[in-house]
């Protein structure tokens, strides 16, 4: 009977918001669907590589938190987040340079959450964000939900060109500056020193707020660490980080640094939203970090990712045609591929299925549009073998099509 009933609605009837109904899937979650096709090579994922799992740890620490915790961990607690995670954050974040006080942090349900939070509380339609270009398509389709616009500024390999940044705050008057200054999805660019200084100066003399979306800074093959955009812009700066890079990304904890007064906003914003993120998983996330156990499993990360991406690059330098340049990102999970600007990374997806092989075409990455010619690659989630394999398989692709 019932079943008979669902067959008769028919949602394109009912009344969605207009801004629901023209919302697009994400691009990725479409190209997933051909990527995961039976011997397809997959470069296009931004997933880590679940065989890094710290699974035994994880299997203990559950169990601990309820015999640690007792009835804390299944029942309600505080929108901000449990304050023996918030406390531990913080003095985290203060040890790596980035002064911070638990009153500075507000638990999110993944980074995605600060970003939607952050859209949530800024932007009414019309209002414009300026980003770099390209950006992190997840924070586009939060921005876009708030029906935002973008004030794009392009990138080198120092990241955003500062040069550009006062005068696209003249003409476009934006309420944030979103910047993702590490290792950046999708283009694996990390933000210099100097820019980040310059950046937030600008920022401040301008009173907008910068967001430093950054999952990845923690996972860097080379070079060394850069002093955040926070740790020059104090207040200036909202910082959103997570663990889905570093522990695992099910666990759904991310959180946001950023002064008490703005964070007391976000509190009531977060409270309508999903009243709090999980008790169970930020006592997990706590256990783990105090036990010590966050930097060893970094250290196999960045081990495991790093030598993908090395033999990533070798391959690509051996086989890529002339007239294709890439990023040599020094961390993270992405690099970012620039065809001649003839060619059509969206056109040839198509051919790279039939050849078994997936990445994302970088064209969504712009909120403006163009980059047709550019391609996202992931190194995180793929093996050694199939690294060479599908490298030697867009390297015909390319080859045959320039
Ligand atoms: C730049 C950026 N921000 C945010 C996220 C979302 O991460 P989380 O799992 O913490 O919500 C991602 C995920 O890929 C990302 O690349």
């Amino acid at each position: 009977m019932l079943v008979g009933m669902q067959q008769k609605v028919n949602p394109e009837k009912w009344k969605f918001a207009p801004h629901v109904l023209s919302l697009e899937t994400s691009i990725i979650r479409e190209i997933l669907k051909f990527s995961s096709q039976p011997g397809v090579i997959s470069f296009a994922g931004g997933l880590p590589a679940p065989e890094m799992f710290p699974k035994e740890d994880l299997k203990r620490i559950a169990a601990e938190v309820i015999e640690k915790h007792g009835d804390v961990p299944l029942q309600y607690s505080l929108s901000r987040g449990v304050p023996l995670l918030r406390e531990l954050l913080a003095k985290r974040a203060s040890e790596r340079g980035t002064p911070s006080k638990m009153e500075n942090i507000l638990v999110t349900s993944g980074s995605q959450q600060g970003i939607e939070l952050l859209a949530r509380a800024f932007i009414d339609p019309g209002d414009y964000i300026l980003t770099e270009n390209p950006t992190y398509l997840g924070a586009l389709q939060a921005f876009n939900y708030y029906r935002a616009r973008y004030a794009t500024v392009p990138m080198d390999n120092d990241g955003m060109i500062i040069d550009e940044v006062e005068a696209t705050i003249r003409k476009y008057n934006p309420k944030l500056i979103y910047s993702v200054s590490n290792f950046q999805n999708p283009t694996g660019v990390t933000m210099s020193e100097e820019r980040r200084k310059q950046l937030v100066e600008l920022a401040a003399a301008h009173d907008i707020p910068v967001v430093d979306d950054n999952p990845y800074s923690d996972i860097r093959f080379k070079g060394d660490r850069l002093p955040t955009l926070k740790s020059f812009g104090g207040d200036e700066v909202i910082a959103l980080r997570t663990v889905s890079k570093t522990i695992a990304p099910g666990l759904r904890i991310g959180w946001m640094n950023g002064p008490d007064s703005v964070i007391r906003q976000f509190e009531k914003v977060k409270q309508c939203t999903d009243l709090h993120t999980s008790t169970f998983t930020q006592l997990m996330v706590y256990e783990f970090m105090n036990q010590g156990l966050a930097e060893p499993h970094i250290e196999r990360i960045k081990a495991d990712y790093g030598a993908k991406r090395n033999l990533m690059l070798k391959t690509m330098d051996e086989t890529f045609p002339e007239g294709v340049k890439w990023t040599r990102p020094e961390g993270g999970l992405f690099l970012w591929v620039e065809l001649p600007e003839h060619m059509s990374a969206k056109a040839l997806f198509d051919k790279a299925i039939a050849l078994k092989v997936a990445y994302v075409p970088g064209g969504p990455f712009f909120p403006n549009g163009g980059g047709d010619n550019t391609l996202r690659l992931n190194f995180s989630n793929c093996t050694h073998e199939t690294i060479v394999e599908g490298i030697g398989r867009l390297a015909k692709l390319f080859k045959d099509n320039a």
